[in-house]
């Protein structure tokens, strides 16, 4: 996949194309990133390329025809490709927005400094606005290469381990399961048995377990939103037998309120 980066910070990636997984990829072509400085494209004395807002207000905003000039030549040279604009207005990434992303040939990222870019671009050549969260960063470039990590390993041949993005946390609305290494003893706390005992059926169990268990700990939200398959729809309910025995064994000390009271 072509990823091409419009940025005024060629430099804040780096070392982001230097280490781990997307060094690899990028090693097998998997992926194959251009950066492209738009201040390239800026014209004048001062190659600027951002100026100050029409109807006043604080802060700067970028230019149109530095940013019109390199998204023009980029999709001359890969005219399928799809337009990124990173922006805290934008549809916030998750799971399944990178796996749809991943099946793009080729995708164009627009990282926006100051107030942002003039509208017009938007308007004319943005195809997805994306957004990492509901928090505003000083520009689109972190934004940028999340929305290129997390897009990466969902391409066929980038991890290791062909189910391992698969296995991911949310991938199937589910966090994933708890893991341990060496050593099986640490500060006095154990490695679950089952996960020693070599038997991959009660392994596969026990990981299911936990991670409905910490879905429903950490993200109610999402178990709430699942589609349950029938094997967990039983686990959960094994728990609430669990649970309603436990505090059907519970005598309630007469100093406490009554529910309600
Ligand atoms: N630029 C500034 N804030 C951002 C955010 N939350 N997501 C994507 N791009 C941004």
């Amino acid at each position: 996949m072509n990823f091409f980066i419009l940025t005024i910070f060629p430099e804040l990636f780096d070392s982001f194309w230097e280490h781990g997984i997307i060094y690899r990829a990028i090693k097998s072509h998997i992926i194959n990133p251009t950066i492209i400085n738009i201040r390239d494209f800026a014209e004048g004395r001062h190659k600027a390329v951002d100026d100050r807002p029409f109807g006043g207000g604080c802060g700067m905003v970028m230019k149109p025809e530095s940013l019109a000039a390199a998204i023009k030549k980029v999709k001359k040279q890969a005219p399928e490709t799809k337009t990124v604009f990173l922006s805290p207005q934008g549809r916030i990434l998750n799971q399944q927005m990178a796996a749809e992303l991943s099946i793009c040939d080729s995708l164009l990222m627009i990282c926006g400094r100051y107030e942002g870019i003039d509208d017009r671009i938007y308007q004319e050549y943005v195809d997805f606005e994306v957004s990492i969260g509901d928090y505003v960063i000083t520009g689109g470039e972190l934004a940028a290469m999340v929305v290129i990590d997390a897009v990466t390993r969902q391409i066929p041949g980038t991890l290791g381990n062909a189910d391992s993005a698969g296995q991911d946390s949310f991938s199937d609305a589910l966090l994933k399961h708890a893991q341990f290494t060496r050593p099986r003893e640490f500060e006095g706390q154990n490695v679950p048995e089952v996960l020693l005992s070599g038997n991959h059926q009660a392994i596969e169990k026990w990981r299911v377990e936990t991670a409905l268990i910490r879905t429903f700990l950490k993200r109610p939200d999402l178990l709430a939103q699942k589609q349950l398959s029938a094997s967990e729809i039983f686990i959960l309910k094994k728990w609430c037998l669990e649970l309603e025995k436990i505090t059907k064994n519970q005598s309630l000390c007469c100093s406490d309120p009554l529910p309600g009271c």
